[in-house]
């Protein structure tokens, strides 16, 4: 009998934006569904490239961009950034697709287009080809509502709100206070409305993709569903159903798996704001000095490009001597590993969404200090939602720091979000097993590709 010849499975393009906390989920999607038997297109910006030798099995198709070397990503420029590359690369998208089907055999019919929100030019590239596309989210739902929600609030008087107003409940919003709503790297309201980045204008994708998890965000899933009925597949975390593949841009400094194993358990404190968040001097020194004071060992992730003033000495020489071995500081760490150590028992964080289901998964509990944007709807969550960690509203001086480490890493209230975080942990290992809502809303997505 002749071998049975199996039909070949379609192509799925990717289309990540790319920052650091975008590509990482895309190409997380991209192993899960390859491994469910489709091959993968990456097509991505010379600006931030993956690596191409990380993901062998994988197509990368370079999208010409016209960016400086070192764009802007100031989070005053950030939306300038998203605008630009979107009007870049509609075209060169459009063109590289097309040539990457022409060269094909006949038989490698391309299903889909997955693009971030954010990278929406591949909306019009897959009209143009008569192939459906879907959204992918790489923010959490209850952000995505009530970005969705902004229109509705101005137009209720809602918003522009006064400052007598920071602290009373968004309406509709249960757990979010107005000052939740950050401005800073939205623009002006006006510019916020009128821009489709943050709301749901477009009707032209067919289905959602969400990195979270059903049992984490239940509500604001269905609101948004109700909202929105299109098909749906929250898949996350991410990284938990893709955990081998390599997503980072920068090379992660592994010594300090090293200096974790000589620590106790759960009693580091690992400190990162995340790939994009800039700090002035001053606020690096009082972290320090709090870190130190604090007593407690830590990892701390300063990046080349974390000051906002550059410095080959960030941080004083007392410091250094103060804390000697107490301290580990890198340049990248390597933060699925370091959050998966038995050593390390909180995290501060800038609460980026991926870092937050990062340090979830492995029932780290958090201090929650966000930066900008999304992450102060993530910290409120955190700390008045889940109950997973302490949200830092004080004055970013040593002192007040010194207090919220001790509170989290000594405190009975400590030990109680841990706690929390320990069954949340739980509850993620089932969402991502055989069985579990992660794993099964992963295999409808796979059913609903083969379907187009
Ligand atoms: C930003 C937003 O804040 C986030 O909410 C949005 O959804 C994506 O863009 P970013 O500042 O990059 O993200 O934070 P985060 O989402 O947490 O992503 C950072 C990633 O870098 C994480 O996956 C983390 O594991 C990784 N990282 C960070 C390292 O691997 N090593 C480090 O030293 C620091």
């Amino acid at each position: 009998m002749e071998n049975q010849i199996l039909p070949k499975r379609p192509y799925v393009v990717i289309a990540p934006f790319p920052f650091q906390g975008h590509i990482s989920p895309m190409l997380q999607l991209a192993t899960a569904l390859h491994s469910r038997g489709f091959s993968i297109i990456i097509a991505h910006t010379i600006f931030n490239s993956p690596t191409p030798s990380n993901h062998p099995d994988f197509t990368f198709l370079p999208i010409p961009d016209n960016l400086p070397d070192h764009p802007d990503t100031s989070i005053e420029k950030r939306l300038d950034l998203v605008k630009t590359i979107n009007t870049n690369c509609q075209e060169p998208l459009r063109e590289s697709l097309a040539q990457f089907i022409t060269q094909g055999d006949g038989n490698d019919r391309v299903a889909c287009i997955i693009y971030d929100t954010i990278m929406y030019c591949s909306e019009a590239v897959a009209h143009h080809f008569k192939i459906p596309c879907i959204n992918f989210r790489t923010v959490p739902a209850s952000v995505a509502l009530l970005y969705d929600s902004l229109p509705m609030l101005a137009a209720q008087g809602h918003i522009p709100y006064p400052n007598s107003k920071l602290e009373d409940l968004v309406p509709g919003f249960p757990a979010l206070r107005f000052k939740d709503i950050s401005t800073s790297d939205l623009g002006s309201f006006k510019d916020v409305l009128e821009d489709r980045i943050f709301t749901n204008a477009s009707s032209k994708y067919s289905a959602n993709i969400w990195n979270t998890v059903d049992h984490l965000e239940q509500t604001e899933l269905t609101l948004f569903q109700k909202r929105y009925p299109l098909p749906f597949f929250s898949v996350g975390p991410l990284h938990m159903i893709a955990p081998s593949s390599s997503t980072s841009l920068r090379e992660a400094d592994s010594t300090c798996i090293s200096w974790l194993d000589k620590q106790a358990p759960h009693s580091v404190i690992y400190v990162s704001v995340g790939s994009l968040a800039v700090l002035e001097k001053k606020v690096i020194h009082e972290m320090a000095w709090g870190l130190a004071n604090s007593k407690q060992p830590f990892l701390w992730v300063i990046r080349t490009d974390l000051a906002s003033e550059s410095e080959c000495n960030l941080l004083p020489d007392e410091f250094i001597q103060s804390v000697g071995e107490r301290g580990c500081i890198v340049k990248w760490a390597p933060q699925s590993e370091v959050l998966a150590h038995s050593a390390v028992g909180g995290f501060w964080s800038h609460c980026g969404w991926n870092s937050t289901l990062e340090s979830l998964s492995q029932g780290v509990p958090m201090i929650c200090q966000p930066c900008n944007g999304d992450q102060y709807i993530n910290a409120r969550y955190l700390s008045h939602v889940w109950k997973l960690g302490l949200h830092f509203e004080n004055a970013l001086e040593k002192e007040p720091i010194k207090q919220a480490i001790l509170r989290l890493m000594v405190d009975q209230e400590g030990k109680e979000l841990r706690q929390n975080a320990i069954r949340m942990k739980e509850n993620i290992r089932v969402s991502v097993s055989k069985g579990g809502s992660s794993y099964e809303s992963m295999n409808a997505l796979a059913e609903l590709i083969l379907s187009y």
